[in-house]
């Protein structure tokens, strides 16, 4: 018999196809405690788990015994207790490499964006402001040959320094928990500890996972270091920032823009400062969100369920180290 497993997230027709090849398979709209009182029975029996977006704590796996792996349409898992899956040796599988080139487009098109202010004159020009020859009202800052500072040396800031180096000319700088050689010889990228970052950059690139460690990493202090002309971007997960300060950092001129995919609650509320301030680009976090890459994401996250379901973890695992 196949074993049965929850899906809690759609997916295209041809991924539901292999899915449902390997596994007898539960669709539900979320994990919400009505969802799984509902359809108790079947999260009791379920070995498998996949989809993306939604809180898996101990409580959700108190009602899952028999659950043996987890995957997840995402390369972060903050939204997964990784304690309570270890305890109970259930794998979490991710997606890491193929969003990293998105994610780096993403993150270049914020830093363009509120830069050269991109969303605010499109949107004068659409309410008809654009009624003559354009004055320094209109103008933005220089992006190329300016100095970006990316905090989180992993895939996709390395994918970013890329695009900042090769196709700015940016000399760049970052922190990271080590040095990465790859970066110093390809993009001639200068390793330096946090404080120098934020008071060199031009541009202050945010691509940091969410831990324990990295909660409210970016706070009053980091934003009163920042130049006054300093764009910040983040891309990560909104709560590596303390939002209050970002803007408070934004109100008083501490720094000059932000360009934010991320936010500490996710959708930001409507009557967010941050949505008002005419210097910040605020997108719903789309890092990710393009047609091929999601669907790369999905294809991704099967065959790391069905691979988790059979005892191979070689790639995309989280937690290896429970089988060992
Ligand atoms: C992820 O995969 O964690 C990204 O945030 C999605 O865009």
């Amino acid at each position: 018999m196949k074993p049965s497993i929850i899906l809690y997230k759609a997916l295209p027709d041809d991924l539901l196809q292999r899915l449902q090849d390997h596994f007898n398979v539960t669709r539900v709209e979320n994990l919400k405690p009505e969802t799984v009182q509902q359809h108790a029975e079947v999260f009791a029996s379920a070995q498998g788990l996949l989809g993306s977006s939604e809180t898996v704590d101990s409580a959700l796996l108190e009602k899952m015994p028999a659950l043996r792996a987890t995957s997840t349409i995402s390369v972060g898992y903050d939204n997964f207790d990784v304690d309570a899956l270890n305890a109970r040796k259930i794998l979490l599988m991710h997606t890491p490499t193929v969003l990293t080139e998105t994610v780096a487009d993403t993150m270049m098109a914020l830093v363009l964006s509120s830069a050269r202010r991109v969303v605010e004159v499109a949107e004068r020009v659409k309410a008809g402001e654009w009624k003559s020859g354009i004055g320094a009202d209109w103008f933005g800052i220089d992006v190329h040959h300016k100095t970006m500072g990316i905090i989180g040396m992993g895939r996709i800031g390395l994918a970013l320094a890329q695009r900042a180096h090769f196709g700015f000319g940016m000399p760049i700088l970052y922190n990271a928990r080590r040095h990465h050689a790859e970066a110093e010889e390809r993009f001639q990228a200068r390793y330096c500890d946090l404080d120098t970052l934020l008071k060199e950059s031009d541009f202050v690139c945010l691509v940091l996972p969410l831990t324990e460690e990295t909660h409210h990493l970016i706070g009053k202090k980091q934003f009163e270091l920042m130049k006054k002309s300093a764009i910040f971007i983040n891309a990560g997960r909104g709560p590596v920032v303390d939002e209050a300060a970002l803007i408070e950092a934004l109100q008083s001129g501490e720094i000059h823009a932000a360009g934010l995919d991320v936010f500490e609650k996710e959708p930001v509320a409507v009557d967010s400062p941050l949505l008002s301030l005419p210097n910040v680009v605020a997108l719903p976090h789309i890092g990710s969100a393009t047609h091929e890459t999601r669907y790369n994401m999905a294809a991704c996250a099967v065959d790391n369920l069905i691979d988790a379901l059979n005892g191979k973890v070689e790639k995309n695992c989280v937690n290896p180290q429970i089988l060992r």
